[in-house]
C-alpha cells in the first residue's frame, strides 16, 4: 500500500517535470517575448524546487521510517527462522554442528576454516553441486539455502587444500 502511493507521488513528481521541460521547450522556439517567458520559467522553477521540497521531505521520511523502503528486499527473514549450520574446514575434514535438518525451511551455513582455505559444496544423491561458498581461515562466510526435497546431501571440499582433500566428506541428512 505504501509502496503504491510512493510509486503514484514519483509518477506525480515525474510529471511535473515533464510538464516544465514541455513548457521550456515550447517556450524557447518563441522568439518574442522572451523575457518574460524566461521569468515565468524561473518562477515555475523556483515553485516546482519548494514543491519537491514540501513534498519529498515527508515522502523520504515516511517511507524511510514507517516501511522502510526502499530497503524493503534487505528486509530478511528474521534469524530465528534458519536452520542455522556452523561448518568449520580441516586437513581434512569437515566440522559440522548441525547434519539433520528440515527440508522447505531455509538453512543458514556459516562457513570457516580452522587452517587453510576450502571450498564447501553441497551436492544432492546424484552428485549434482546445488550451491557452494569458501571456507577461509578468519573469515565466516554465510551461504543460505533451502533443501525442497528430503534426502541425503554430501558436502564435499571444492579446493585442492593436501594429500587428502578428495576425503573431505561429510553427509547432511533432509528430512519432511
Ligand atoms: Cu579441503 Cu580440499
Amino acid at each position: 500500500m505504501y509502496q503504491e502511493l510512493a510509486w503514484h507521488w514519483t509518477v506525480l513528481l515525474i510529471s511535473i517535470v515533464i510538464i516544465t521541460f514541455a513548457l521550456a521547450a515550447v517556450g524557447s522556439r518563441k522568439k518574442s517575448d522572451y523575457g518574460p517567458i524566461q521569468s515565468r520559467g524561473y518562477r515555475i522553477r523556483s515553485w516546482f524546487f519548494i514543491a519537491l521540497l514540501v513534498l519529498g521531505i515527508p515522502i523520504l521520511f515516511g517511507t524511510l521510517v514507517f516501511t522502510s523502503l526502499p530497503y524493503a528486499s534487505a528486509t530478511a527473514p528474521a534469524a530465528k527462522e534458519y536452520q542455522i549450520v556452523h561448518a568449520v574446514g580441516h586437513q581434512w575434514r569437515w566440522e559440522l554442528d548441525n547434519i539433520r535438518l528440515q527440508a522447505n525451511q531455509p538453512v543458514e551455513f556459516r562457513v570457516t576454516s580452522g587452517d587453510v582455505n576450502h571450498g564447501f559444496g553441497i551436492y544432492d544423491s546424484s552428485l549434482r553441486l546445488l550451491t557452494q561458498i569458501q571456507a577461509m581461515p578468519g573469515y565466516t562466510n554465510v551461504m543460505r539455502y533451502t533443501f525442497q526435497t528430503p534426502g541425503t546431501y554430501k558436502v564435499m571440499c571444492l579446493e585442492y587444500c593436501g594429500l587428502a582433500h578428495h576425503g573431505m566428506l561429510a553427509e547432511l541428512t533432509v528430512t519432511e
